[in-house]
């Protein structure tokens, strides 16, 4: 299983342990569904409630698209995109996974941005591709996503017929509502339900991360499994020194409480880009309301000592990491020694990447430490299916409790609102028009 390390975290046993009872509390009401929030804890029981006739379902659909596609492209934004994304790059080979490598689709994501060069270079990639889409959309009206998935449905039934557009155009949205189903019902797409009780950012292990996860060629059976197990690790009944989701979400808030308001999420590996930025709105949007939230930040290292380290060691002192470290990666590489050691780098020679990797990591830990930056570990022994599973699990369980501890609601996102009203009266949406008289108003005052 992977742990969590909070020997430098700066912050007293007592604190920490102050938070015992209240997050007992937490957890029942999150059991007992009492908690904010409570029509949204679809999420709580997910993993161990996955059925294996459902995975099967799963996985003829996503065989679908591997025989029949060689680019499957993911529409959707925010809850509706990061995990899957997170979980394929972190385990695809870096440099093959855009460019198919002929066992599995090559997997693109689209839908998250209004980009105009961002889709017409998607649209020209695809030209010559037998290519497939994915629509997920819970609400099913999502600008960005429906904007992308107009375009790639039409260009998908040009190129490749509509009689074969259909078997490879999948939705992933809303039992009734939204026009995301209405299209699919209409045109007879082969569609996945989410189910209404699981939030967009709680919701990788419904088919919104699960069916791109089981294209891309990894195994959603494993990836539930290390969910499944994590769920009973972190579940009421273990003692609080075992949890790790309620220490890691009593750490949290102890910190807070003593002014560190941004957490950064840390990784050493470059594959793990992408779970900083699943695990960034899964935080944001779940405790930033109400004039509270620790701000989540991330950074991948070493790259960005380079960038942001010099205001990690001495800038404010607001702010505390959680770095994600994998313990052995999957492949070997040794640095070969040199006769002329132009560089200087014979005292390497011989030794495997991953060491100086892992003493740029405790480096680093020993430099924030004594720049007063807390510092927690999630040891991870691999990336694989498993134990991503684990690591989705433990910070969706962290997350539910962290936020009620805030004393906030963390299954709504009252805030995602506010752009959208702008936006839809500065185009002149039907049924904004006092909306757009009123900012027409604001523009020229
Ligand atoms: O977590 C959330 O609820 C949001 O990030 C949504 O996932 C995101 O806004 C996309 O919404 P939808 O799936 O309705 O298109």
């Amino acid at each position: 299983m992977i742990k969590l390390d909070i020997s430098k975290a700066l912050v007293s046993a007592d604190k920490v342990a102050a938070f015992e009872g209240k997050i007992a509390e937490t957890q029942q009401a999150l059991e007992n569904g009492t908690c904010a929030g409570n029509d949204f804890l679809g999420w709580l029981h997910l993993p161990s409630s996955i059925t294996a006739e459902f995975m099967t379902e799963l996985q003829e659909c996503a065989q679908t698209l591997r025989e029949n596609c060689d680019t499957v492209v993911v529409a959707g934004i925010g809850g509706s995109y990061l995990g899957a994304r997170a979980v394929i790059e972190a385990l695809s080979n870096s440099f093959q996974w855009l460019t198919n490598n002929g066992e599995n689709p090559t997997i693109l994501f689209a839908g998250n941005n209004i980009g105009e060069d961002y889709l017409y270079e998607l649209t020209e990639y695809l030209k010559d591709k037998k290519f497939g889409v994915i629509n997920i959309s819970k609400s099913g009206t999502t600008t960005e996503t429906a904007l992308a998935f107009r375009l790639l449905k039409k260009q998908c039934e040009e190129q490749r017929g509509k009689d074969v557009a259909r078997k490879v155009i999948v939705a992933i949205t809303d039992a009734k509502k939204g026009a995301a189903r209405t299209c699919a019902n209409k045109e007879g797409y082969t569609s996945f339900i989410i189910p209404d009780n699981v939030g967009g950012r709680f919701s990788v292990l419904t088919p919104v991360g699960l069916l791109p996860i089981a294209v891309a060629g990894f195994d959603i059976t494993k990836l539930v499994k290390g969910a499944a197990d994590m769920e009973q690790a972190t579940a009421p009944s273990v003692p609080f020194s075992e949890n790790i989701s309620a220490q890691y979400a009593a750490v949290r808030n102890a910190l807070y409480q003593e002014g560190k308001k941004i957490e950064i999420l840390v990784n050493f590996q470059p594959k793990l880009h992408f779970m900083n930025e699943w695990w960034k709105q899964l935080y944001g949007e779940s405790e930033g309301k109400e004039g509270k939230g620790i701000f989540p930040a991330a950074v991948d290292f070493s790259t960005d000592l380079h960038s942001m380290g010099q205001w990690i060691q001495e800038g404010e002192r607001t702010i505390f990491e959680t770095v994600v470290s994998i313990e052995e990666p999957e492949h070997k590489l040794l640095f070969p020694s040199d006769e002329e050691n132009l560089d200087g780098l014979n005292f390497l020679a011989g030794k495997r990447v991953d060491e100086v990797n892992k003493m740029a990591e405790l480096g680093t830990q020993l430099a924030h430490v004594d720049g007063g930056v807390p510092n927690m570990r999630l040891i991870v022994p691999r990336l694989d299916e498993y134990n991503l599973g684990q690591i989705i699990y433990f910070f969706e369980k962290a997350c539910g409790i962290s936020g009620l501890l805030l004393n906030v609601n963390p299954f709504n996102q009252p805030g995602v609102e506010a752009y959208k009203k702008n936006m839809f009266a500065l185009l002149g949406k039907p049924g904004y028009e006092k909306e757009t008289e009123a900012i027409k108003g604001r523009l020229n005052s």
